[in-house]
């Protein structure tokens, strides 16, 4: 088997299997954030990256992707079911996002979980070099660095959450919250994406474990394990070089004209979440229009909402209600071919993307929960002439970084309205200032300086992994 001084290990592979609709099967790029951080970091690295594939067949075998080595951890069903759908993400998940929908408690789903990450810290053990880098990405793997160290203890072990890390009162609710933590507790590093995160952290393992704990550091079993926040970034020139391309110039260009070259265009990019916040804002601009206050005639609102983790219960519900709410919304305010909200549930690829951050005026991004939202980044960055406005969750991790975005608490029904009229009537000189500062930010704060500090805490002689990255 060939191994790697670096492995990382997601969830998710940066392919998805899917089934295309003549029932062949087609690659293609897997949803959400943690690909979109870790993918451009990686290619053309020697780094093995390993994953599940999608599907619950067998784990095929897949050619490098970008000159990345993938190795596949398979799924059957009944991990898909009790592990993915189950612990992953109708109990994790949501605790993690504030409890906004109500966490499931099953043992079964723990049994899987507990089978799941095995499998892939026996993966990493398989195809790390001596004295290697591992490094764990999310919630999915929280026992992994710890089953790990058991198997390969030369390892330098690193444990990244992408989501939000809860309050203690929250994540007491877990009925397994002591082998949650000792799962993470096998990290040499454990990163979160804000300071909060990291304080709620130490406070759980002072408290559960019963061991010193500091939002810096951790004293377990003879060992020193390291704490700290790490925000996520984005492949910001690269998304600036596309939103410059000539062909996704013309491409914007085209997209404002087939919406009828309205005066402003307010523009929403999320996965079909329920911590996304697209109720609430499809009400405050269904009473905007409603008040008169945003006019349909010269104001066009496009949500892209893909699809996301179908079979579970309350994702199916939330998308119910939105497609009803747009339903709605067009059918009270729309006119023959003006309708007031475009919904697309496709997702698009890269390019397509950059030509509806170029075209859109405000970018509308209000999750109740987010651990950091790379489309607000990737917004910014597209924004290559300052114009254009963010309105922006304080409840996002970005908003930590991104202060010069109009911020909102999606909560606030009221707020909600007047931030999108604030975004929407901003100055435009006010508006250019903002976004210079932002965007000045994220080039200096990108995915690769994330990368850089996070894996230089990790692995302070790694020159290998700093010539990498
Ligand atoms: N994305 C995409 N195509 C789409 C919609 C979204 O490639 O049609 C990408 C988007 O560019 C971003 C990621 O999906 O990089 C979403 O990441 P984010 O952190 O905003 O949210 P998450 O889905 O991880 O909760
Ligand atoms: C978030 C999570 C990722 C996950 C992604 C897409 O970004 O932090 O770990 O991969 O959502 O969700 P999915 O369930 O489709 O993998």
């Amino acid at each position: 088997m060939r191994q790697s001084s670096l492995v990382v290990m997601a969830n998710r592979l940066p392919v998805d299997d899917s089934v295309a609709p003549d029932g062949a099967c087609e690659w293609r790029r897997s949803p959400g954030g943690l690909v979109s951080a870790l993918h451009p970091l990686l290619k053309h690295t020697p780094a093995t990256w390993i994953g599940w594939a999608g599907g619950t067949g067998p784990a095929p075998a897949l050619p490098d992707v970008d000159g990345v080595r993938l190795h596949t951890v398979p799924l059957t069903p009944e991990d898909f079911r009790d592990h993915y759908e189950g612990f992953a993400n109708a109990t994790l998940w949501p605790l993690y996002h504030d409890a906004v929908e109500q966490p499931e408690h099953h043992r079964r789903w723990w049994e899987a979980y507990q089978r799941v990450n095995r499998r892939f810290a026996e993966a990493a053990a398989a195809v790390t070099e001596p004295g290697g880098v591992v490094w764990v990405q999310d919630y999915h793997l929280q026992l992994v660095p710890a089953l790990l160290r058991d198997l390969r203890p030369d390892l330098r072990i690193g444990f990244f959450l992408h989501v939000p890390f809860p309050p203690p009162e929250l994540f007491m609710q877990l009925p397994r919250r002591a082998e949650l933590l000792r799962g993470i507790l096998g990290a040499d590093l454990v990163g979160f994406q804000r300071a909060h995160a990291a304080h709620n952290f130490a406070q759980l393992v002072a408290k559960v474990i019963g061991v010193p704990a500091t939002d810096r550091q951790v004293e377990v079993d003879g060992r020193t394990v390291r704490v700290g926040a790490f925000p996520v970034s984005i492949d910001t020139a690269e998304m600036a070089a596309l939103a410059a391309r000539p062909d996704v110039v013309a491409r914007a260009d085209r997209l404002r004209n087939d919406l009828g070259d309205p005066e402003h265009v307010i523009l929403s990019v999320d996965r079909m979440d329920y911590t996304k916040g697209i109720e609430q804002r499809l009400k405050a601009y269904s009473e905007l229009i409603a008040s008169g206050d945003v006019k349909v005639q010269d104001t066009v609102m496009v949500q892209v909402a893909v699809p996301s983790r179908e079979r579970v219960g309350q994702y199916q519900i939330l998308r119910d209600r939105v497609e009803r709410e747009v339903g709605r919304i067009n059918g009270e305010f729309g006119r023959v071919g003006e309708p007031a909200i475009h919904y697309l549930t496709q997702p698009f690829d890269r390019a397509e993307l950059a030509a509806l951050y170029r075209m859109a005026d405000v970018l509308a991004v209000t999750p109740l929960r987010d651990g950091m939202n790379l489309v607000a980044k990737e917004y910014v960055a597209a924004r290559v002439d300052d114009s254009g406005t963010l309105l922006l969750s304080e409840f996002a991790g970005a908003a930590a970084e991104l202060s010069q975005a109009y911020l909102v608490n999606p909560h606030d029904l009221e707020g909600l309205k007047q931030g999108l009229l604030a975004a929407l009537q901003a100055d435009p000189a006010d508006a250019a200032a903002r976004m210079r500062a932002m965007r000045e930010h994220l080039h200096r704060y990108d995915i690769r300086s994330w990368a850089r500090s996070y894996l230089s805490a990790l692995d302070e002689n790694g020159s290998l992994l700093h010539e990498m990255i």
